[in-house]
């Protein structure tokens, strides 16, 4: 017995641990309930009486000599690499920062827009993205069944009554005539939606801004001075303008707007398909049907109304040229726009 004791204990004196599983090992082997330790101690009922004091007191010995030995053991791999970095960090390096987040270009377009039209006395209204087909579409005088609607894929919610999700912002328009008296002169951002296919040119979801001025003697010059300030303040100052005719059924006459290219100032280049020009914005003067389901005179009052498209203004600011990188919150994409305020 004697001899067994002591062969332990110079084994306890010699063990080394280098990793975690070697650590445990020892526990297994020293500490545990079911080590030779424990062993010792449940031979103890078979020792002689009289021995019974002095063996005793030799298996404490050994019982601490492990313990020690495990709390050295656990002490070296703490400082050694193998676990090691938790229980001592490196105070004196830099913090590596909580990661700050920034505007989404969107939302800085958006501002500019908003404070480009504010200066020169619009004010800023807003409505509702779940719309019902009255002011989506009949009080802007898409007559029943016309080809018209179609011209925007509409997403459905309920049908008869049709209840469905915004295709442009000029649902806003008829709710602002509807509760307000002229002159009215305002813009309305949002999020529109059509039930389109996801590429890099076309998107489900995506935001325009909305102009409406009526008042008496509203006529189309205001329009295009409105339009040209907007392009020169919004882009730079010899930015050239122009319109050209087009359909809307709530506008008449309607036009698009073009400016003059960004990327390639008016040489031709992808983007502007080698015609120099961009299409920024559908515009026209309010139909006289449009006031009318309104609850606007329109023998005593005119009107100018215009939709741009967020998404296009920031493609030409910033060059962006994939709209799906704006809803995929890639922080490689975001991060590029840090300076932006
Ligand atoms: N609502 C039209 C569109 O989404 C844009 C527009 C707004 C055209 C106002 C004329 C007047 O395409």
């Amino acid at each position: 017995m004697q001899e067994k004791v002591n062969a332990i204990l110079a084994e306890i004196g010699s063990a080394d641990a280098n990793s975690q599983e070697e650590l445990e090992q020892f526990r297994i082997r020293f500490i545990s309930k079911k080590s030779v330790v424990g062993e010792l101690f449940a031979g103890l009922k078979d020792v002689p009486n009289e021995e019974k004091k002095a063996f005793g007191m030799k298996l404490n010995e050994v019982k601490q000599a492990a313990q020690a030995k495990f709390k050295e053991l656990i002490d070296k791999l703490e400082s050694s690499s193998e676990g090691g970095d938790h229980a001592h960090p490196d105070l004196t390096l830099p913090p590596s920062g909580a990661g700050l987040g920034s505007m989404h270009p969107l939302t800085y377009v958006r501002n500019q827009i908003i404070q480009i039209f504010e200066r020169i006395g619009f004010n800023v209204a807003d409505g509702p993205e779940i719309e019902d087909d009255f002011h989506n579409f009949t009080a802007l005088n898409f007559p029943e069944n016309h080809p018209a609607r179609e011209m925007q894929d509409t997403f459905f919610i309920e049908k008869n009554p049709d209840i469905l999700l915004r295709t442009h912002t000029s649902n806003v328009q008829v709710r602002l005539m509807q509760h307000q008296k002229p002159p009215l002169r305002s813009i309305m951002p949002g999020r529109v939606y059509r039930n389109e296919a996801i590429s890099a040119r076309a998107h489900c979801v995506f935001h325009q801004v909305e102009g409406l001025y009526v008042d008496k003697n509203v006529s189309f010059a205001d329009l295009k001075q409105t339009l040209y300030h907007f392009a020169k303040e919004m882009f730079d100052k010899d930015t050239k303008i122009r319109f050209r005719p087009s359909y809307f059924p709530f506008t008449e006459p309607s036009a698009e707007i073009d400016i003059s290219c960004q990327i390639c100032k008016g040489d031709g280049c992808q983007l502007c398909k080698y015609t120099g020009w961009v299409e920024i914005a559908g515009s026209g003067m309010v139909d006289p049907n449009v006031l009318a389901s309104s609850g606007i005179d329109p023998e005593e009052y005119t009107g100018f109304a215009f939709g741009m498209g967020i998404e296009r203004i920031t493609q030409l600011k910033f060059r962006v040229n994939d709209l799906r990188l704006y809803t995929e919150n890639d922080v490689r994409f975001l991060q590029q726009f840090k300076t932006l305020h």
